[in-house]
């Protein structure tokens, strides 16, 4: 029998460096520092300058609401990135805009401080194993900017196949970014489980 998605089911998820744990209210005052992180906001296209990058938009208050909602939404799960080494939260990694119809959603992710250790490529991983295996979805999408070949790195290094360009996306210090689109196909996914 076919499992249909449902993302009001929010369940951890284990690995080796990271634990997932999905994101509640209390999470908020963790993460609002790490929302300062200039090469977050600015990979993540939430801002359009350098000089924008160094503030946070959103007050802890802000924040706490957003993330409570979040922790009840049926088309997105949150998961806050839990360093297993430091028990410390270092990010989030996220499933979003829940097709239902077309078993389709979106992703994305982003760590501050603890970068460049393998954590991003095990949420990854984590993540995509969650929604082909227990959400029984057929494909995940994403957007990665041009600016941001680490990103491009990690995903392709999980099977994202790049999909198409849109062309000059974000314009960041005055210049246009391009946006790369990646996605993922369950048929992909249990392919490489099996390689
Ligand atoms: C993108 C992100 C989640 C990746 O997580 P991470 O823990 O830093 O990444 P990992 O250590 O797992 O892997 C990084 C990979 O990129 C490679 N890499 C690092 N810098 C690179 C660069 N400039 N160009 C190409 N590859 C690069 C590393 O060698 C590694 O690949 P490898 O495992 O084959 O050696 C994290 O860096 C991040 O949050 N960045 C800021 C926000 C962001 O970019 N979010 C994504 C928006 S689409």
């Amino acid at each position: 029998m076919s499992v249909r998605p449902d993302f009001s089911r929010k369940a951890e998820l284990a690995g080796t460096l990271v634990r997932l744990v999905p994101a509640r209210r209390e999470h908020a005052a963790v993460l609002h520092p790490l929302l300062a992180d200039p090469e977050v906001a600015r990979l993540t296209g939430s801002v359009h300058s350098t000089e924008a990058a160094a503030d946070v938009p959103w007050t802890v208050e802000q924040v706490t609401e957003i993330y409570d909602r979040w922790s009840r939404a049926e088309d997105r799960i949150v998961w806050v990135i839990e360093d297993i080494a430091t028990g410390e939260v270092v990010g989030e990694s996220v499933l979003h805009e829940l097709d239902s119809g077309n078993l389709s959603c979106g992703f994305r992710i982003w760590i501050s401080g603890a970068r460049d250790r393998g954590l991003g490529s095990e949420s990854v991983e984590l993540t995509l194993r969650h929604a082909f295996e227990e959400q029984g979805l057929h494909r995940v999408g994403l957007e990665v900017y041009a600016f941001n070949p680490r990103a491009r790195r990690v995903y392709e290094k999980a099977g994202f196949v790049l999909e198409g360009t849109l062309r000059q996306a974000l314009l960041f210090d005055g210049e246009w970014i391009d946006a790369h689109v990646m996605g993922i196909l369950a048929h992909e996914w249990r392919a490489r489980q099996r390689t």
